[in-house]
């Protein structure tokens, strides 16, 4: 495991980096006033409302609520992690991530390096494989009578592990540790070291940004297993990953869904009928982690299954998956495929046309599966059988995110059951919440808003209406849009009395912006990722200073900030006067230790 990236490079690399830059490298941005406008590129819509603000190094879509800095964009966009977008920042400037040495969670001080060492490695190792498989007439021969090209087996670098316990010894005699800590090489009880792969096709396992993290290995003749799997190692988690990502997200990107299978030879088959947007979760069920990856790349999902009892049981599973997922523009459906078919079968022999007019005509949306799944052995004519739909129905509804798309199915269980749903009083406690509705709400009561039949609508426009916000709301909000605002106060003039709500934040954020010399938004918005703070911030992003949304002058903005310090320390006072006794007179919090200059 890598060492932390320190704090200073990520706010070095959000000073020299243009959000702007970074956006319109991957969509195009038109000027807008202060700020730059495109469609947004997380949900499907024809009129603009995807903004990137330059002064704030931030993107906020008002339709969809996406929002966050460079960084958070790479990640949504690209499919990032977090320490990818930053490294792909990082590569923008052409500058190296340092890795903090000391202090690491894992205590490894090595660990950057080695990482480097083992993905290096495993390309190699990728290599090695490719090169065997054409020295090895019997694995071509395979791969020709299973259909496959050439230009396939390039794609998805198809190589061949050849038999022997030392396939590896000759070419990586120095780094033995090395593949046994990638899993290539294999233990037994006595000790003995051999390699894991022999006489088996090899299917290297690329991770987002196409670094081999693991290998599958398949059986030219009948023996057990069919499949090895690289086993669990630094590089390779097999839950999280999906085989063919790398290879099919382009295709996928271009035709706006992925379609995920069970096996390798499904992605891969299919990619050689024409059908490149397939990718394989690795001999597990669809999880949401699946999910989320597959829907920051697409916004649909198809699920293709075995129309037999396991791929029933699979696609329940994947159901529930991708239900928390489906926020306002994402869609996941299902195509069944008749038993004892696979993918891979399929195309072969009913062609890229057959898969696609099953695909067409017969897949299932997510929502009409459940209420198949669900309502299968009920009757609705009766009205024990119309509680009961709803009863387990709308636990399953509510694990959606607030939106529009709820709503809906939401309503359609309505239709049927033909009375309002309460969900307070079905979901104790199932419904998943999201992180606005644990935020301290900033427009009033939401209640009402929710359910009723009438009051399913979009929450995303009441975020950004104008709000009445605290004195200590509104001074956040003028330090967060204008980091630079820190440098100018101190605490001589000003006391912050810990008692009053937000306090810790405005303290944290003053001594923060001031030590680091924040300029912009997003620096502030990164350093506090991951805190309790995270949320609070993001919501106060997406408020203007401005009713009409133009940017707050310099000057204005001292002014307005030194107002607002003056009476939260006339607050304080006040309120640590008649609340507490003199002796206890604790819990003002000092500002800044400097002369006051505001
Ligand atoms: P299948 O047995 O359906 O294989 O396993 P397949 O993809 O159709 O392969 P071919 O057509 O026979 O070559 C589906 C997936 O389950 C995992 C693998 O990820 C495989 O691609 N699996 C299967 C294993 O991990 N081990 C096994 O022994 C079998
Ligand atoms: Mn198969």
């Amino acid at each position: 495991m890598a060492g932390r990236i320190p704090q200073h490079f990520i706010d070095d690399l959000l000073s020299r980096i243009d959000i702007v830059d970074v956006v319109s490298s991957r969509i195009e941005l038109k000027r807008a006033g202060n700020n730059h406008k495109a469609c947004c590129p997380f949900h499907g819509e024809k009129t603009p409302s995807f903004t990137v603000s330059q002064n704030k190094q931030f993107y906020h879509c008002f339709g969809c609520g996406v929002n966050g800095s460079a960084i958070g964009f790479l990640m949504e966009y690209d499919g990032l992690h977090f320490v990818d977008a930053i490294e792909t920042l990082a590569e923008m400037l052409g500058v190296e991530v340092p890795r903090e040495q000391s202090g690491s969670k894992f205590n490894n001080p090595q660990a950057a390096t080695d990482n480097r060492e083992l993905f290096q490695l495993m390309e190699t190792v990728a290599v090695h494989y490719v090169n065997q498989l054409k020295n090895s007439q019997h694995a071509v021969e395979y791969l020709t009578k299973r259909g496959l090209s050439g230009s396939t087996a390039k794609r998805f670098r198809i190589g061949y592990a050849p038999d022997g316990y030392d396939n590896l010894d000759k070419t990586f005699s120095a780094q033995r540790k090395a593949l046994e800590t990638t899993g290539m090489l294999a233990k037994n009880d006595r000790g003995n070291v051999y390699a894991r792969f022999r006489d088996r096709i090899m299917f290297p396992i690329r991770d987002r940004r196409g670094r081999v993290i693991g290998f599958g290995g398949r059986v030219l003749e009948k023996q057990e297993p069919k499949y090895l799997n690289s086993p669990e190692t630094l590089l390779f988690h097999k839950s999280k990953e999906l085989y063919g990502l790398y290879e099919s997200r382009r295709d996928a990107q271009d035709s706006g869904y992925a379609l995920i299978v069970e096996g390798y030879m499904d992605v891969v088959a299919l990619a050689e009928a024409g059908i490149g947007n397939a990718m394989a979760t690795l001999g597990t069920s669809p999880n949401q982690h699946h999910c989320e990856t597959l829907f920051r790349i697409v916004p649909r999902i198809v699920f293709c299954f075995d129309g037999d009892r396991a791929g029933r049981e699979a696609a329940w599973r994947a159901a529930q998956a991708a239900l928390p997922c489906l926020r306002d523009g994402r869609d996941a459906h299902f195509l069944f495929l008749p038993d004892g078919e696979d993918p891979d079968s399929l195309v072969a022999n009913e062609g890229r046309q057959g898969f696609e007019k099953r695909l067409n005509e017969t897949r299932v949306a997510i929502i009409d599966y459940l209420f198949e799944h669900v309502g299968r052995d009920i009757d609705t004519s009766e009205l024990g059988g119309k509680a009961r739909l709803a009863e387990q129905m709308t636990p399953l509804l509510m694990q959606m995110p607030e939106g529009i798309y709820r709503n809906i199915c939401l309503q359609r269980l309505e239709n049927i059951v033909g009375f309002p749903i309460d969900p307070a009083q079905m979901t104790s406690g199932s419904s998943k919440r999201t992180n606005a509705e644990t935020l301290p709400t900033m427009r009033g009561n939401r209640s009402g808003a929710g359910m009723g039949t009438s009051n399913h609508r979009q929450e995303n426009r009441r975020d950004r209406e104008p709000q009445k916000l605290s004195i200590m709301r509104h001074t956040i909000l003028l330090l967060l849009n204008h980091p630079e605002l820190a440098s100018h106060c101190s605490s001589e003039e000003f006391t912050i009395s810990e008692h009053l709500q937000g306090a810790q934040l405005l303290v944290a954020m003053l001594e923060t912006c001031k030590q680091h010399t924040y300029r912009n938004s997003a620096q502030v918005l990164e350093y506090f990722r991951d805190t309790q703070h995270e949320a609070v911030l993001q919501k106060l992003m997406l408020i203007d200073l401005m009713p009409d949304g133009s940017e707050l002058e310099e000057a204005q903005a001292q002014e307005q900030f030194r107002h607002c310090l003056q009476q939260i320390h006339n607050k304080s006072i006040a309120g640590s006067v008649t609340q507490l006794p003199s002796s206890q007179r604790t819990g003002l919090l000092s500002v800044t230790r400097k002369k006051p200059v505001v």
